[in-house]
């Protein structure tokens, strides 16, 4: 059943569309010219409309334009005398679903009817599964079992009943906003809202309104009053995320705010007093900033009254095959696939990958994987290349950081010194059996024996495996 709006002005035809629907099983609702449908349109919910395009005071088009734009989710289908397809085509192009030249038949009408609600009720099964999902997502649970993150856990639950600014710290990724969230949802607070606002991505002439709001006419564009974001947040908590890149005179606003805690609107003459907890967090080392002069030391201390660290996911490598089982199980979910399980190859790597950005990019990992996996059970050939690099014991050092200075580096010598080191350590360990040396370092013999000569290193002869012409 659905609900249906018939606009025409040709009552004949109007009082057949009502029966043939009706018969269908569908709800009708006449109107017979274009002002009178858009006020039944504005009255109540409609899954479908059927106009036709030329009507009194207005057309079919105004019809259609008020559903597009009024963002009403209903499906509009066109009626036109066959001297106005051209303008039917238009109104495809303006979002209609479909329409039908009149004089139609009743199987043709049937079809294009049909079809249409098909369309909706597609849509309506799409939002509903992307609202269901994001619940899901919002409910995140923070998984880990490694002692680090049980102390993360413990210091979540002592602190969630207390109304202490806490200061989250940690590198990208691992799990600051996750964890922020956490507090406030275990808390007294858990009914009032969570406001997070992320201080790098506000443009830093309106980082103060958003915060604190403004009255109307503070400034060129503040057409009217608005609230701030502390304001928002009642009793609940105010999330400043990345606090580090609040710029200084912003610091000096907020310190204010906090030591008494209320706010005055921007170009306001009134203070009213905040009752928000407040959680920031920054994966900048803000003591470093400090001494730097780029954060201000009494903010600081205000905010990191109570400091929970999260540790990067390559310190607590116990926690991967968790997480990266329960990623498995949310996306597989989502994407309604059949992968179940992860074979121990891609495991290993999993847990052996550094992780640069941490839990994020486990997470990303593991959603990609599930999407190409060709198979039931992911392996190496479903990770990201850098990621399946990590197994097997053929790794290479990963170079953590590179250091340029001033005036250079000469990179040919880094290398061969490199090359050098490898080359003597692996004869070494194998007490000078050049074959052995060669595999150990996944060389061929000739390529071993050309880049030894080529250093000058000279070697002793192991026994036995001497200097035959190997692969
Ligand atoms: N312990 C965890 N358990 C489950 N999921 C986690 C955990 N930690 C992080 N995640 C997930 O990893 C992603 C990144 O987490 P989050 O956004 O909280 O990181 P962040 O520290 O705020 O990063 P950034 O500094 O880049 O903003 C999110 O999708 C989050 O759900
Ligand atoms: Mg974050």
């Amino acid at each position: 059943m659905a609900d249906v709006l018939v606009v025409d002005d040709e009552r004949s035809l109007r009082e057949f569309l009502e029966i043939l629907l009706a018969r269908e099983g569908h709800k009708v609702t006449v109107a017979e010219d274009a002002v009178s449908g858009i006020a039944k349109l504005k009255a109540a919910d409609f899954d479908l409309v059927l106009t036709d395009l030329k009507l009194p005071q207005g057309s079919g088009m105004d019809v259609l334009r008020h559903v597009t734009e009024s963002g009403a989710d209903a499906q509009v289908i066109l009626m036109t005398a066959f001297a106005t397809t051209e303008n039917a085509v238009e109104a495809m192009r303006l979002g209609a679903y479909d329409y039908v030249i009149k004089p139609f038949k009743v199987d043709e009408l049937k079809v294009v009817i049909e079809r249409a609600l098909e369309r909706k009720q597609l849509r309506r099964e799409n939002t509903q599964l992307r609202e269901t999902l994001d619940a899901h997502r919002a409910q995140n649970r923070l998984i880990g079992s490694s002692e680090a993150m049980r102390e993360v856990f413990e210091m979540v639950r002592k602190v969630s009943g207390a109304k202490t600014n806490v200061l989250l710290t940690g590198e990208s990724g691992t799990g600051k906003e996750l964890v922020a969230r956490a507090i406030h949802n275990r808390g007294p607070r858990a009914a009032s809202p969570f406001v997070p606002i992320n201080c790098g991505a506000i443009p830093e002439n309106l980082i103060e309104s958003e915060l604190f709001g403004h009255v109307k006419g503070a400034f060129t564009g503040a057409s009217q009053d608005k609230m701030g974001l502390f304001e928002q947040a009642e009793d609940g908590t105010v999330f400043l995320d990345e606090i580090g890149e609040l710029p200084l005179h912003m610091q000096v606003r907020l310190l204010r705010v906090l030591q008494e805690r209320t706010v005055r609107r921007v170009g306001g003459m009134k203070d009213t007093s905040i009752e928000s907890r407040i959680i920031a967090a920054t994966n900048r080392d803000l003591a470093e900033e400090v001494r730097e002069g780029r954060f201000r030391e009494d903010l600081y201390f205000r905010l990191n009254v109570i400091q929970i660290r999260l540790p990067a996911l390559r310190e607590r490598h116990a926690d991967i095959p968790l997480l990266a089982r329960a990623f498995l199980a949310k996306f597989a979910e989502e994407q309604a696939s059949d992968v179940t399980d992860i074979d121990d190859g891609a495991m290993a790597a999993l847990v052996q990958h550094a992780w640069p950005g941490n839990v994020r990019e486990l997470e990303n990992a593991i959603e990609r994987a599930v999407t190409l996996a060709s198979g039931p059970v992911l392996d190496l050939s479903d990770l990201p290349q850098a990621v399946a690099q990590a197994a097997g014991p053929r790794t290479r050092p990963r170079v953590e950081r590179v250091e340029i200075p001033e005036d250079g580096v000469k990179l040919e010598e880094i290398l061969e010194s490199l090359e050098r080191g490898y080359l003597e350590e692996a004869l070494s360990r194998t007490e000078g059996k050049k074959k052995r040396a060669a595999a150990l370092l996944g060389l061929s013999f000739r390529s071993f024996r050309y880049r030894v000569a080529k250093l000058g290193i000279t070697a002793e002869d192991g026994d036995g495996d001497g200097d035959g012409d190997g692969n």
